[in-house]
Formats: C-alpha cells, structure tokens, sequence
C-alpha cells in the first residue's frame, strides 16, 4: 500500500442512529449497516466513516462518551462491531472511527470521580476553577450558548467548550493523556483503518483563563480559542504514540486552521492525513443563492482554498455532513432543486484535490425535512438556542425559521430505503421523523434507475476510482479556470500526459462555453448529449461533464 493511499480513497460516512434499525427500536444498530454493505460495495466506496458508537447518554448524539472501550447498547455489541469491521474489510472497505477526546460525558467515571474527589487523580483530568465572588471563572461562551463553565455542589466550575454534560479534558495531564493513546491504540489494533478526528483544535486551553472584553458586554466565544499557540505539542505526541506507526488514515475537524499553519496539520508530516476544507462549505448570506455574483463568490472561495491547499498539504472535500442541511438546500435555490442539478453538485467537488466524502443520503439527493414546531427537533444544540432565545426574550418565530433552514437536523432523518412505512429505515417509529418526501426520493426507486442522483454517483465513484484516472484526481495538478464564463464552474486535474477537464454549468440557463482543448472521450455526462464542436460546447442547465482532453 502507498504511504499516501488514502488519496486515493472515496469516503462515505455513516450516521448510525439513522442508516438502518435491524432491532425494531427505530434507531439505526451495526447490524442495520452490515446489511447495507454490498449496497456500500456497489456505490463504490472503499472507508466508512461512522460518528461516535460508543455508549454514552446521547446528549449530543454520541459526542458524549461514557466509555470509550464499549459500543452503545443501541447500535449493538461490540462483538456486532468487529463483526462489521471484518465484513467490511472482506469487501474491501475500512472503517474509520470517530475520536472524540476533546471532551467526554459527565457520565464517564472520569468525571464522576472527579467531581466527587477533587483530591483524586481524575480531578486533574478535567478543568476545575473555583472563585471569590460566586460567578464563573470568565467570560466565555460555549459554543452551545451560554456560559463555558457549570459549577458542581462542591463550589468549583469546570470548562465545557459544548454542552455542560460535555466536560473538557485537562490535556496538561501527561496521565490523561497516556489513558487516552491507550485507548487509542486499542482501537487501531482491532483492525480499524483510522480515525475521524473531533473537535482536535480545541485541546489546547488558554492557561491564563482570562476574561476577553467584548464591545457589548457579551460573553466571548470560545470557538476563537481554536489552535491556541503550543497545540502542536500535542497532537505530534498524539500522532507519534498512535497512528504515526501503523500507516493508519486520520481526517480531523480542525476548523479555523490558517492556511500558514496547514501543512503543520496536514502536510507531508502533518499531525493528521488529512484535515477537512470548510472554506467553501455552505453559501450562508447570500440572499440568493443562483444569482451569478453568489456563484463566482462560492467559485473564487472552492478555487482559491484548493488551490493553496493542494501546494501545502491534503483535504477532505465535502459537501454535507452530519453538521450541515442538506447540500442540495444549501447551493440550490427552491426552484433548481432536481436530479441534474444534484448530480451537477456531486460533480463539481469530487474531482477537487482532496478525498471525496459522500454523507449519508446525499447519493440519493436527499433534501431538507419539514420541520413543523420546536418539538420536532432533536438536536441539544437547537434545544440549547431556543432555551437562550426564551430566556434572553428574543424572536422565537424568527429563530425556528433560521433553524428550518439551518438545523443540523436536516441532515440527521433517516435514510430513504424504500416507499414503506418509514421509509424502510425500521419497522418501528424513527427516534426523528422520516422526511416526507421518502415516496419520492428512496433507494429502491432509483437502483435500476440509469437517470437517478444514485446511479450517478456510482458513477463519480467510478470514475475517481478508475485505475486510469485515478493517479490524475489523486496526485495531479489542479488547474481552476477562473475566467470561466458566468456560472460555469470548471477546472482541470493534470498529471503527465494526462488531462482531465471538469465542466459544470451550474445554472438554470443554457450556456455555450469555451473549451480550449479538443475533447478526446467524455468520460461523465449528468445529460443525455454533449453538442460540442471545436473550442465550444453548448450545456444545457446544470449539465455537468468529466472530458479527457489528453491522455
Ligand atoms: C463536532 C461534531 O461533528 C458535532 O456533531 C458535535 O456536536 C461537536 N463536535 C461537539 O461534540
């Protein structure tokens, strides 16, 4: 295997609590996603990635562990998960993990101990703070609302940078530390092919801990403290005692990383293999998002952040996740919401540099849910704003509209399967509601459909994956035309002899464009026809094609 394998690798993540119930409780379980796995062979991926499965109270979906060593009781055993984890293999797709060591649950034994022995061991393991006057030990705000710090009955205060079931780990500990790379390698030893990893750039406090004046009198976000000088320390020493050795994958959630510290971070020697490009993850604020100034600002920011990226280190590029709506909601307005145009999306970002990652569903083109009242949603997040919204005495209307729009939620519904009662994710009712839309959008529907977003994707696999083609997507030159014609988003990926040019008219208008090159094959086509002839071709609305034009 190469060193750099995973370049070459396209990745699917898997939500579990809502990919497949076999256990009739209405959440997804390992057993739900073996039963998916020649499903997953046939899209073509060769790493899953799935969220945190290990138990916890699920506050925060997961991201809460009690204990790291076993699996949640709703997703299975731990012997479900091994057994997961071979049958993956045998098809030829690894498992990446989620590493949440941020922070735990203050259900862990952990925290428990701490809490009720500040004397003990475990007490260091976490940040404690007690004050004169009563109130927390600074200003900061979580980056779930509110103060950073919870008090205990015991007077002192400690540091939560989410939810206040969700302790932040004192990582100045070296006994912590040494607790969690066991864990860590425990887990790589079970055959895993790495980790995706959570929250890292957090790790690192500010040790004065003190206040930051804000122009208002708010509290002052923590989430500014990302990367704090010295975290480097750290994840070498995580790197070096773990993963370094065994030529093992790790995405990080590193947000906020400046470009001048990227290869640090995903360089050739970088702490992780690869860090995730949020650069151009969402079209937040444009009023609307198919005018062709909102295009050529997402185009310029996808451009100039592959670009720089792709001199200095490696990403993993996406365009949803379990954190974001739905990608087809957030880069298409209403009325160009269709198969082409998702086909057209899928298109543009999976032959960028970095590694591809698929999110559940987004094969399908699902959408947004209906979201009719704050009862329907699950995220502690959005029950986190509301709470303050309430008690702060702001516009609750307004608050559930950006949340329709922006929830989490949105891309947290079960998978559309199939046209039965829910949607053939379970046969009991899902911890969140199936989105409406599952007789219309579904896997069963679109198998055997040649035209569907499913059988599309297939495609895009494919085709990043095809042994002749794959050394251009994964080491080749990225060439971004930036002085395209209006809405047009295209570029080319150039390695040796070969060329391969990307060319995606991502508008509801027909448009002729220039291609500079003769088209020797067209090797993807989201539209029946291609009318080009010698330096032009004209592309109908949101048709996307892959050309080689050398090699
Ligand atoms: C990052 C995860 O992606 C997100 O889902 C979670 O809420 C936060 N970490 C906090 O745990």
């Amino acid at each position: 295997m190469k060193p750099d394998w995973w370049k070459e690798a396209v990745v699917y993540q898997v939500y579990p609590q809502s990919f497949c119930d076999t256990n009739h409780d209405g959440i997804g379980d390992f057993n739900g996603i073996r039963s998916k796995l020649d499903y997953l062979k046939e899209l073509g991926v060769n790493l899953i990635w799935i969220n945190p499965c290990y138990q916890s109270p699920m506050v925060d979906n997961g991201y809460d562990i009690s204990d790291y060593y076993k699996v949640n009781p709703i997703f299975g055993t731990n012997e479900d998960l091994d057994a997961l984890i071979r049958e993956a293999k045998e098809r030829g797709i690894g498992v990446l993990l989620d590493l949440v060591i941020n922070d735990c649950s203050d259900e862990h034994p952990w925290f428990q101990k701490a809490v009720h022995d500040p004397d003990s061991e475990e007490a260091d393991y976490f940040i404690f703070k007690t004050t004169e006057d009563g109130n927390p030990p600074n200003n900061w705000r979580s980056n779930f609302g509110g103060s950073a710090w919870t008090q205990i009955p015991d007077g002192r205060w400690y540091l939560h940078t989410f939810d206040k079931r969700q302790p932040d780990f004192n990582w100045e500990s070296s006994k912590l530390r040494e607790k969690l790379y066991d864990m860590v390698n425990w887990w790589l030893d079970k055959g895993i092919a790495g980790f995706r990893v959570d929250a890292i750039t957090f790790i690192k406090k500010d040790l004065t801990f003190a206040s930051v004046p804000t122009p208002d009198g708010s509290l002052y976000q923590i989430e500014n403290y990302q990367n704090y000088p010295g975290i480097g320390v750290f994840l070498t020493e995580l790197r070096d005692r773990t993963y370094e050795k065994r030529n093992a994958v790790t995405v990080a959630e590193a947000v906020g990383v400046p470009m001048d510290s990227f290869t640090d971070y995903a360089g050739k020697n970088g702490y992780f293999s690869m860090i995730f490009d949020f650069n151009w993850y969402n079209m937040k604020g444009e009023a609307d998002k198919s005018s062709k100034e909102a295009i050529y600002r997402w185009r310029n920011k996808m451009f100039d952040s592959q670009e720089q990226i792709s001199a200095l280190g490696w990403s993993g590029v996406v365009l949803e996740s379990h954190d974001e709506p739905r990608g087809i909601n957030k880069f298409l307005e209403p009325s160009d919401q269709n198969r082409t145009s998702a086909a057209c999306l899928g298109t543009i970002y999976f032959f960028l540099p970095g590694t591809p990652f698929i999110y559940q569903g987004q094969e399908l083109g699902m959408t947004n849910s209906i979201w009719n009242s704050i009862e329907d949603f699950k995220d502690v997040m959005v029950q986190n704003r509301y709470r303050e919204c309430v008690e702060n005495g702001g516009d609750t209307e307004e608050l559930l509209q950006e949340l329709r729009e922006y929830s989490r939620d949105n891309g947290r519904t079960p998978i559309q399967w199939d046209g039965s009662k829910y949607a053939g994710f379970s046969d009991a009712e899902p911890w969140i509601p199936v989105n409406p839309n599952y007789l219309q959008i579904n896997a069963a529907l679109q198998k055997n459909d040649p035209s569907s977003v499913l059988s599309y994707y297939k495609k895009l696999v494919a085709l990043r994956r095809d042994p002749k083609w794959k050394d251009v997507f994964a080491r080749g030159e990225f060439i971004p035309q930036r002085e395209a014609e209006d809405c047009l988003i295209a570029y080319r990926r150039m390695l040796g002899d070969k060329m391969v040019g990307i060319f995606c008219n991502f508008t509801s208008k027909e448009q002729t464009v220039c291609v500079s090159e003769e088209v020797k094959e067209i090797l993807l086509n989201n539209c029946g026809g291609l009318e080009h002839e010698t330096g032009r071709m004209t592309m109908a609305p949101y048709q996307a094609v892959v050309l080689s034009l050398q090699g």
